[in-house]
């Protein structure tokens, strides 16, 4: 089986894609700081890794040589290092342009499909970075697959995409647009699944890996009266134009307009289902592997209801 090198798998999404690397078989190595590998709040995560098999090397994404090394010794590398690191991602380029031996490079995508999104700032300018590392990646020859996974469950079902709440809505709800546009959520762990059945598989190679589980598949309207059900609680909905989200993002801080500007698209513009997806160029996930048991949303809004 290839072996998997996870570059940013102490992080949000990296843990989950650690853990099905770790879960399938696959011999699993997780690149680690070495100030993050002795910081007692990741040590229960570490240890977690080492008990599941993972071999932890120690590394940096501003240590070539460190990257080089670790790079050498496996056949697919996935990063999934945040934000703030994206651009710097041309670092893995270089390395495994360098060491020559990979057969799958899986950048740090995750989210939306960034070629395609219909967004505001500061959305445009955080999704810059992740296309010009796209373009990187195409123009390196390195094969790839882009992950492009959707809304992260976590992220956006507990407060019902509220971008200013931290839990559940318990009086009213806001609506970009009419509501009716469907948006696709997606388990953390499900990624993790998914992303690594994909990293071997030759339907996958140089293509885009969209992950549309078909029960996850819901408008905010929808997913409203889903968890008003459950609760049996009506929710007064609040519906504001393109327009007015627009404005709201404009005047909002940082990092809310982020979370605004993300569900702008997600809902107002329809940015993870508006389009077909080609063949030619991509693939969907619940298809190629029909056997993964996913977390559907109506599964995922129970859990939060315990
Ligand atoms: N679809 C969605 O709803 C959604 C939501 C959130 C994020 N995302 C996407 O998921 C991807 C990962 O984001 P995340 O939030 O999971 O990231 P995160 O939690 O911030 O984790 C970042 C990871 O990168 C590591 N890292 C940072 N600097 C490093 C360095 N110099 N060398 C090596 N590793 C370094 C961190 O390690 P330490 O533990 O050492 O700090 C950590 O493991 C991003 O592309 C993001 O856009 C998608």
């Amino acid at each position: 089986m290839a072996k998997i090198l996870i570059i940013g798998g102490t992080g949000y999404i990296g843990k989950s894609i650690v853990k099905a690397s770790a879960k399938s078989g696959h011999p699993t190595f997780a690149l680690v700081r070495e100030a993050t590998a002795s910081d007692p709040a990741k040590a229960e995560l570490l240890e977690g890794f080492k008990s599941s098999g993972v071999t932890l090397v120690h590394g940096d994404l501003y240590d070539h040589d460190s990257l080089v090394k670790a790079i050498k010794n496996v056949d697919v590398v996935i990063s999934t290092v945040g934000f703030m690191q994206i651009a710097d991602q041309v670092k893995i380029i270089a390395a495994i342009k360098e060491a020559g031996n990979v057969k799958r490079f899986l950048p740090s995508e995750f989210g939306l499909d960034v070629d395609r999104a219909h967004t505001v700032e500061p959305v445009t300018s955080a999704y810059a970075p992740k296309i010009q590392i796209r373009r990187a990646v195409e123009a390196s020859g390195i094969p790839y697959t882009f992950v492009s996974s959707n809304y992260f469950a976590g992220y956006s079902l507990p407060t019902l995409a509220q971008a200013e709440l931290m839990g559940p809505p318990t009086d009213k709800v806001t609506i970009y647009g009419d509501g009716n546009t469907k948006a696709i959520f997606v388990n953390e762990d499900d990624v993790g699944t998914y992303t690594i059945r994909a990293v071997d598989d030759p339907r996958t190679l140089n293509k885009i890996l969209y992950l549309r589980p078909p029960a996850n598949i819901y408008t905010h309207n929808e997913l409203v009266s889903l968890w008003e059900k459950k609760t049996g609680k009506t929710l007064e909905r609040i519906y504001l134009t393109i327009e007015e989200v627009e404005k709201k993002i404009e005047e909002s801080p940082f990092p809310v307009n982020i979370m605004m500007g993300i569900n702008y698209s997600v809902f107002a513009k329809g940015d993870t289902t508006n389009f077909d997806i080609d063949p030619a160029v991509a693939a969907e996930a619940s298809e190629l592997y029909p056997d993964v048991k996913y977390t559907s949303v109506e599964e995922y809004l129970d859990q939060l209801l315990i």
